[in-house]
């Protein structure tokens, strides 16, 4: 077989091959090939093992590119399946604010917080919302993440919603990271419906979800302490799903509010932070086969106190996804890698479980898995190339990246 590209003699190969989503013991279950080799034809893998395997099942076409891999490691590309990176204006004083004491839900109810974005992007062109959002999608294909989901959120009205939508798919288009759309209106209440929560909830179910089902493949709630109810929850997950909008939920990141059970209700992929979940939320997403996508950059970057118990979620058989959830409150960071490092460091996961949580599993959240998550023939070549052990990773700010690749390009 003609083969584009190979890269070879990596001192260790991470394929993260298999079925996913991974839970359990199946979550850390992967091992690195030594002097490992993958080659591409186009953006497609045809060959993944050890250079001497490789080597012996492909031919090089003409123009073929050769990497020598020595010194060097390959994992999956990240996919990055929480993520609000559309957005207008700059929440630094906020931030400020925080580091002086004050808390995430005390500046939401003040007004700022979600509100004070969604100030900044009612306001934007979708020229300005595009440029700034390319910027900050341009820092997460540098740490590595190929694949990322995007949310709206930031409009609260029917036309904003939508028009986020629109620069997710434009962005589609202009530069490499593959974006994922999800609509989430339900997001916070905007201040023209403040203490007419009901009326907004029929608004988003009415009106919202009918406008923006062409434009997303997934419909998410903030379902939470100060924010929306299980009971709306489930109400906007189920009209978004008739819509033809997958499910996936915030749950537990303020408080243990019930939505671990709503995504088990509504069959939602994820449920996404679970900073507070408990023994019943942990048992509702094992018995539901929900995915828990954790945050541990926003538990971090928001002094929350704790982190997901993501040991016990392991025990429990769920499988645990990893996300950045870059914002701009307390989504400070743009790299998967911080979030992996987080994951081994904060919430006591080994190496590769925290390997297959930021690959497989969430291209699994994504409902990605068969394309992208792990480096197998037949799927999308997106890999990141790091200088020395894969465990470098860890060495946050220590610029472990050597190269990302999407689609069989280095970027
Ligand atoms: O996932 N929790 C809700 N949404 C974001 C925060 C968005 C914002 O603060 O602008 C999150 O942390
Ligand atoms: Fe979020």
């Amino acid at each position: 077989m003609a083969v584009t590209l190979l890269i070879e003699h990596l001192d260790q190969l991470y394929t993260v091959a298999g079925d996913g989503p991974r839970a359990g013991r199946r979550q850390g279950d992967i091992a690195p090939v030594a002097d490992g080799a993958v080659a591409c034809d186009g953006a497609t893998i045809v060959a993944t093992g050890t250079t001497a395997e490789v080597r012996a099942r492909i031919t090089l076409s003409p123009q073929a590119t050769v990497v020598d891999g020595r010194g060097k490691s390959l994992v999956p590309g990240f996919v990055d399946p929480h993520t609000h990176v559309v957005f207008a204006g700059d929440r630094r004083d906020e931030l400020r604010r925080r580091l002086g004491g004050a808390t995430y839900s005390e500046i939401a109810a003040a007004g700022g917080g979600i509100l004070s974005t969604v100030r900044a992007t009612r306001a934007a062109s979708d020229d300005e919302l595009a440029a700034q959002t390319t910027v900050r999608l341009a820092e997460m294909l540098r740490q590595g993440t190929t694949t990322a989901e995007a949310k709206s959120g930031y409009g609260l009205d029917t036309a904003t919603e939508v028009r986020m939508l629109r620069v997710v798919a434009r962005l589609n288009t202009t530069q490499p990271i593959e974006l994922v759309p999800t609509f989430i209106g339900a997001h916070e209440i905007p201040p023209e419906f403040r203490g007419r929560q009901a009326d907004y909830v029929r608004l988003v179910i009415d009106e919202m979800i009918p406008a923006a089902a062409p434009h997303a493949e997934w419909c998410d709630v903030f379902c939470d302490r100060g924010f929306f109810t299980p009971e709306e929850s489930t109400a906007i997950l189920e009209a978004g799903a008739r819509a033809g909008m997958k499910p996936r939920i915030h749950a537990d990141e303020l408080a243990a509010s019930g939505g671990p059970q709503v995504a088990a209700a509504v069959r939602a992929r994820s449920a996404d932070h679970l900073v507070r979940v408990d023994a019943d939320g942990i048992e509702a997403l094992r018995a539901g086969s929900v995915i828990a996508t954790l945050l541990p950059c926003a538990a971090f970057h928001l002094k929350l106190g704790q982190f997901a118990p993501a040991r016990d979620l392991i025990a429990a058989e769920v499988p645990v996804a990893l996300a950045t959830d870059v914002n701009p409150g307390g989504g400070l960071s743009p790299s998967m890698p911080f979030a992996i490092a987080l994951a081994c460091f904060a919430m006591h996961l080994t190496f590769e479980e925290a390997l297959v949580a930021a690959t497989i599993n969430t291209a699994a959240s994504l409902d990605r898995q068969h394309v992208v998550g792990s480096l197998e023939p037949g799927k999308q070549f997106d890999a990141v190339l790091v200088h020395g052990p894969a465990v470098n990773l860890l060495r946050v700010n220590a610029a472990p990246i050597a190269g990302v690749y999407k689609k069989g390009v280095l970027c």
